[in-house]
C-alpha cells in the first residue's frame, strides 16, 4: 500500500545546531554557531521562512567533535518562548529521564507556548554516556522495549486521568497530570517523534510513535524503512508519518554545489569521523542482523553524522525541489534540513526552494488526480495501537 499523501503539504524542520562545530565533521567555514543568540535569530528566521518544526538534539558528551554541548530540552523551551509559530521538538533518551517527569515537563512547556511542544524520543548509541553517568547500558534491541514502555507512559499520562502502567521498566500507578497539554485541534497530545533506523527500532516506531525519523537515504533506502515501519503500523492499525534527514547545499548551479560537497569531505576532520565510526558500532552494527543506523554509512557520508548527504538535497534550487517532491512520491511527509551556514541558508530554502516545491507538489497531486489543500494539515495517530 502506498503510503504518499499527495494532497497535504510537505512539512519542513531544521536542526537546531545547540551543539558546537556545526552538522559536518570538516574544517570547512561554517557560519553556524551553537550559542542561544545565533539559535533564537535562527529560529525566527526559520519561522518566517516557512519552516514548522525545529528539532534540537541530545548529547552530553563530545564524541566527533560536538565538544559543547546545550541541554536539549531547556534549549528547546527557550526557542519556544523566543518564537511565535514554531513547533520545536526537544530529543530526549528514555535511560536518562523518569517518563512522568518528562510528560510533566512538556505540559509546561506545551502551555507556555501554546501548543508548540514536541519530544524526539532517541534510544542512545553514545553508551559512554550512559557509562560515565552510572547509568545501565542495555543491550540494543532492549533498548528499545524500553523505549516501547516509555512513549506508552508518555502518551497516557497526557491523554488519560488515573493512569495506570506496569511494565519491566516504569510502574504508574493511577496517576493523573493536571494541566493536562493543551487542547490544539486535529494534534491529540504534543506530537512523538521517533529516531532510529535498526529493525526493532522500525517495527517499535511503528507501534508507538507518531512520527517515524530517518537518517539520510537514497530513494530506495528511505523505501526500505517505510516498508519496515509500516509492516508493524498496519498490524497495530496505525498510521505514522515520515520524516527524512538531508543536508541542503544548494547553490547557483550543480557544478558549484558539488565543489561545495568535495571541499567539506576534503576538509573532513579524519580523527573525528574515524572515532564517531567506532562509536557508533553500538548502534544499527550491533544488532543481530546488522541494519540499522550507520550500518552502510560510508567515510563520506559520515562527515554530516545523520548520513544527510545521501539524501542528495545538492544542486540548484530547482533541481533540490524536484528530488524533494519525488521523495513525497513515495511516503515522506517532512524534510528535516540542515546547512553549512544555517541563517543564510534557511532563509535562502524559504524563498529560492519552498516555492518551487509547492508549484511541483500541486503539479504531482494533479498529475496523481486528487485535490492538492495549500493549507491542509496531516493527522497523526491519537494512540498507541489504534
Ligand atoms: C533524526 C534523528 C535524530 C536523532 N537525534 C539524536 C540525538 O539528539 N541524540 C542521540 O543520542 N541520538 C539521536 N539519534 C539516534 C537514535 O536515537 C539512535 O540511537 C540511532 O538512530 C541508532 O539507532 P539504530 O541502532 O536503531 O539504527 C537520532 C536519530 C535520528 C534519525
Amino acid at each position: 500500500m502506498s503510503v504518499a499523501d499527495l494532497s497535504t503539504p510537505l512539512k519542513f524542520a531544521y536542526w537546531v545546531p545547540n551543539v558546537s562545530g556545526g552538522l559536518v565533521v570538516s574544517t570547512i567555514e561554517q557560519r553556524t554557531s551553537w550559542d542561544f543568540d545565533y539559535n533564537k535569530k535562527l529560529a525566527r528566521i526559520a519561522e518566517d521562512a516557512g519552516f514548522e518544526y525545529a528539532l534540537s538534539q541530545t548529547r552530553y558528551a563530545a564524541s566527533y567533535g560536538a565538544d559543547k554541548q546545550h541541554e536539549a530540552t531547556s534549549f528547546s523551551l527557550a526557542l519556544l518562548a523566543a518564537t511565535e509559530k514554531l513547533k520545536v521538538i526537544a530529543a530526549v533518551h528514555p535511560g536518562m529521564w523518569h517518563p512522568g517527569v518528562l510528560a510533566k515537563y512538556i505540559i509546561t512547556a506545551d502551555h507556555i507556548s501554546n501548543g508548540r511542544a514536541a519530544v524526539n524520543i532517541v534510544s542512545g548509541w553514545l553508551k559512554d554516556e550512559f557509562i560515565n553517568f552510572g547509568l545501565e547500558w542495555l543491550e540494543h534491541d532492549e533498548r528499545y522495549v524500553r523505549t516501547e514502555e516509555f512513549i506508552r507512559v508518555l502518551r497516557g499520562l497526557w491523554t488519560e486521568e488515573g493512569y495506570s502502567q506496569a511494565g519491566k521498566y516504569y510502574n504508574i500507578k493511577d496517576f493523573t497530570l493536571s494541566p493536562a497539554p493543551v487542547d490544539v485541534p486535529g494534534r491529540p497530545h504534543p506530537e512523538i517523534f521517533f529516531g532510529g533506523n535498526s529493525t526493532a527500532a522500525q517495527a517499535t516506531a511503528g507501534r508507538v510513535a507518531d512520527w517515524y525519523f530517518s537518517n539520510g537515504k537514497d530513494l530506495e533506502g528511505f523505501k526500505d524503512n517505510i516498508a519496515g515501519v509500516q509492516a508493524s503500523a498496519e498490524q497495530a492499525g496505525r498510521r505514522p508519518r515520515y520524516g527524512l534527514n538531508g543536508f541542503v547545499i544548494a547553490r547557483d548551479s550543480e557544478k558549484e554545489a558539488r565543489d561545495t560537497l568535495r571541499e567539506i569531505v576534503e576538509k573532513a576532520h579524519r580523527p573525528a569521523v574515524e572515532g564517531f565510526r567506532d562509536a557508533v558500532q553500538e548502534a544499527g552494527p550491533s544488532t543481530k542482523d546488522g541494519k540499522g543506523m550507520w550500518a552502510d554509512s560510508t567515510f563520506e557520508d559520515l562527515v554530516q553524522y545523520n548520513d544527510g548527504f545521501k539524501t542528495q538535497l545538492i544542486g540548484t534550487p530547482e533541481q533540490i525541489a524536484e528530488r524533494i517532491v519525488e521523495y513525497k512520491k513515495i511516503g515522506v511527509n517532512l524534510f528535516l534540513t540542515c546547512y553549512l551556514h544555517f541563517q543564510e541558508e534557511v532563509a535562502a530554502f524559504g524563498t529560492d526552494i519552498l516555492p518551487i516545491v509547492r508549484e511541483l507538489e500541486a503539479d504531482a497531486a494533479r498529475s496523481a488526480g486528487v485535490d492538492f489543500d495549500p493549507d491542509g494539515t496531516l493527522a497523526v495517530p491519537s494512540k498507541a495501537g489504534v
